[in-house]
């Protein structure tokens, strides 16, 4: 059966626990320069829609180091762009390579994708959902304080993809999620409800920051919504998070944004640099994680019988 990682709710907690650990092991290898090329002769379909930094090169390097290639193709200059259906591309591209990420605005796009796609599709962040890079935040928290489970996380801004994925997040790895956003920017109501057990909202940044072991963040505008900025701007003034917010979490706290970030809006100047802040480390993260990733979809989990 194709595996597909539409969402994190695509991989079951045993399979997501192991990519995790499986990360952190490729990364291992990776700064000891060991090789591994599982993927020689294979073919990445890098389909990008929006604009991308960290997902685009950690895809494509994570492809160069497991001895596979990654095209880059966008609506710009493939025929997506003037109207061929998205399951006609699906088909195609499908036939021609072994493994496919996109980026791109509705959710329903990588899901008619998928549906008609011989090969696994990655969702390299819609308007609903970015799961790559909860990969990435669950191995960089795990990576330095340990174990998920029965931890306090903060949300704290847009109720966007990233706060939807990170709702997804807290049911599969069982902590509790936090999360603040200004009136009109929540997410959406049928997932806080359907996943209330491990997720509440709160009424301000103080409410979610207090003792959390994780706070995280993201732009508040959104690819998409430029239209929205200056309004946006105004409405989310009381969410930026600085270090005097951070004083309010658990001493032991990390900060994590999945970048990029926008200095004296959402963060103060001096947060990225604050010693709780790990987003280096976490965007290094989206290629060790990816890795694995795509390990896992295509070659199963290694060195277990699954
Ligand atoms: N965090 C993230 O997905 O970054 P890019 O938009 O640069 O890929
Ligand atoms: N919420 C942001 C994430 C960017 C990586 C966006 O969708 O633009």
């Amino acid at each position: 059966m194709t595996r597909h990682f539409l969402t994190l709710l695509d991989l079951d907690r045993q399979e997501l626990a192991y990519v995790l650990q499986r990360a952190q092991t490729l990364k291992s290898m990776h700064q000891q320069g060991t090789e591994y090329q599982p993927f020689k002769g294979k073919v990445l379909a890098m389909i990008f829609e929006k604009a991308s930094t960290r997902t685009r090169v950690s895809f494509e390097a994570g492809m160069a180091h497991f001895g596979g290639h990654a095209i880059f193709l966008s609506p710009r200059d493939t025929q997506l762009g003037r109207g061929e259906p998205i399951e006609d591309s699906a088909r195609v591209i499908s036939r021609m390579c072994d493994v496919i990420m996109i980026r791109t605005y509705q959710h329903s796009n990588v899901e008619r994708f998928a549906a008609a796609s011989r090969v696994p599709v990655i969702n390299a962040l819609t308007d609903s959902y970015h799961p790559c890079q909860l990969l990435a935040d669950l191995q960089t928290f795990q990576e330095h304080r340990g174990a998920l489970a029965g931890k306090t996380f903060a949300w704290i801004g847009d109720g966007n993809n990233m706060c939807s994925s990170y709702i997804h997040a807290a049911h599969q790895c069982d902590f509790q999620l936090k999360i603040a956003c200004p009136y009109g920017f929540e997410p959406d109501p049928a997932l806080l409800q359907r996943f209330s057990d491990h997720v509440e909202l709160v009424n301000s940044a103080e409410d979610a920051a207090r003792d959390a072991h994780m706070v995280a963040t993201d732009v508040w505008t959104s690819m998409g919504q430029e239209n929205e900025t200056s309004i946006r701007k105004r409405r989310f003034s009381a969410y930026q998070i600085t270090p005097r917010l951070m004083d309010l979490a658990d001493p032991d706290a990390l900060f994590m944004h999945c970048l990029p970030a926008h200095r004296g809006e959402e963060v103060s100047e001096d947060m990225l640099d604050d010693s709780r802040s790990v987003v280096w480390d976490e965007a290094e993260n989206r290629l060790h994680a990816q890795k694995a990733l795509m390990e896992f979809l295509l070659l199963g989990a290694i060195g277990q019988s699954t």
